[in-house]
């Protein structure tokens, strides 16, 4: 298993690209299934989750190669209906077959994906929303078991407890596009992967209206086509860059960015301090010496993003002061707490809330990595403290960060990858 060794306290300088979005890639990829005809896709970030992704559409029948970031899905044999635990029990994206696969097969038999360390992760709303358009839904030994002659479109509320549901919304979604009649899918994601999937579908000729609002309407199609589509930038990977800037107090340009999808995050790294400038497709992120503690909340888009709380917890550690960070979207996703305070940080947890006492100075630790972006916000503390960080069980980066060593060397950092 490898680990990442950083020697920190040293300042970033240059510009970095950000990659194709991970969340945006992993339903876009579904949404091959609806079509028998070849699709294109570019700007595919070269990530275990994707590779997953990949292995599960060819298991399912299709065929499919990728490289330099272009993946191109055909099909020479029949879809397959089954879609096995060994792969969507790895990667919640997966469970976003289900609804492609029914609406395209009448029938599908998917694995549940199971809970993780961010939280429990139940998958009602996905159930409850196929349900609306007529599926029957079991759920035995593990897998979930939808059938329907015909999906109907009818309009009906996805919001759950913790606000709407990226995934179900994607999958919802999907089986929509083929379904007879329209459906309005009320309290819809309106995160950009769902925007950026919309938009996959409209240009294989769906009829969608609504994208990125939490209103959709699909008026259903008899089929769709294959097209060639660019996948949008990973904002989730550029926010990461930019609290590690902060971190750092450095100054960095990402490219292929966009800026808009970026505001909450741009408005908190200002209240703290931290100039930003919006460029062509370009962000420029200058720091200034003294960071000021500030506290988030996560909420659904365009609140903060669940997925860049442990990033700025990391940030928020190594700023004098006290900082308040609560989570919204999944209330247990503070397993990253314990390894931050082993490199000297001081935050305690109260429910959905951690309390984050900053200190001038972190220092490097031998920690583990729990999930994506608990490793991630590791890698920010690593790069602000001072001494060697040895970050350990880092498949979990490998999931979500392409070319992350790479990246940071070219931006100064000293931080390198040690087989055990
Ligand atoms: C997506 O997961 C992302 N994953 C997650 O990114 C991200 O953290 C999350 O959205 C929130 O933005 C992918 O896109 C592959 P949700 P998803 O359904 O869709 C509750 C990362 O690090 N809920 O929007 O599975 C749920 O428990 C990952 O890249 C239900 O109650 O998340 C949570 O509290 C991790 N019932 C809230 O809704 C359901 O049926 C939002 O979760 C579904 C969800």
């Amino acid at each position: 298993m490898d680990k990442l060794i950083i020697e920190g306290h040293k300042t970033l300088k240059g510009e970095v690209r950000v990659s194709g979005s991970k969340n945006a890639t992993l339903p876009i990829l579904a949404a091959t299934l609806l079509t028998d005809e070849p699709c294109e896709i570019c700007n595919i970030p070269k990530l275990r989750d994707t590779l997953t992704m990949i292995k599960l559409l060819r298991s399912l029948g299709k065929t499919v190669e990728f490289k330099k970031n272009r993946v191109t899905v055909t099909s020479k044999e029949a879809l397959k209906s089954v879609a096995d635990y060994k792969l969507v029990s790895t990667m919640r994206g997966s469970f976003c077959v289900l609804g492609p696969l029914l609406v395209k097969l009448k029938q599908a038999r998917v694995s549940l994906p199971g809970g993780c360390v961010i939280g429990i992760r139940p998958v009602d709303l996905h159930l409850k929303g196929l349900k609306a358009l007529g599926a029957k839904i079991e759920v035995e030994n593990g897998y979930v078991i939808a059938k329907a002659r015909q999906l109907k479109g009818d309009h009906l509320y996805l919001g759950g407890a913790f606000g709407p549901s990226v995934l179900a919304t994607a999958n919802v979604l999907m089986a929509a596009t083929l379904a007879k009649g329209t459906t309005i899918i009320e309290s819809a994601a309106c995160e950009p992967e769902v925007e950026d999937l919309a938009n996959f579908l409209i240009a294989m000729g769906a009829n969608i209206q609504g994208q990125g609002s939490p209103r959709l309407t699909v008026k259903g199609v008899k089929k769709l086509k294959g097209v060639r589509y660019d996948i949008g930038p990973d904002r989730i990977e550029a926010g990461t860059y930019m609290i590690a800037a902060a971190a750092t107090k450095s100054n960095i340009t990402l490219k292929n960015v966009d800026y808009s999808q970026l505001l909450v995050l741009i408005d908190k790294l200002k209240e703290s301090g931290v100039k930003i400038e919006k460029g062509h497709n370009a962000i420029h992120v200058k720091c200034v010496k003294t960071i000021r503690p500030t506290s988030i909340t996560t909420y659904p888009y365009p609140g903060f993003p669940t997925d860049l709380q442990a990033q700025f917890m990391a940030l928020m550690a190594a700023t004098p002061g006290v900082s308040v960070i609560t989570d919204k979207v999944f209330p247990d996703r503070f397993i990253h707490i314990a390894e931050l305070n082993r490199m000297g940080a001081n935050i305690r947890r109260e429910g959905s809330v951690a309390i984050v006492e900053g200190r001038k100075t972190l220092y490097g630790a031998q920690v583990m990595a729990s999930d994506l972006r608990a490793s991630a916000a590791l890698v920010i503390a690593g790069l602000a403290a001072k001494g060697r960080t040895e970050i350990h069980r880092i498949y979990h980066l490998d999931r979500g960060y392409e070319g992350l060593e790479q990246k940071f060397s070219e931006l100064g950092a000293k931080i390198y990858r040690e087989k055990i």
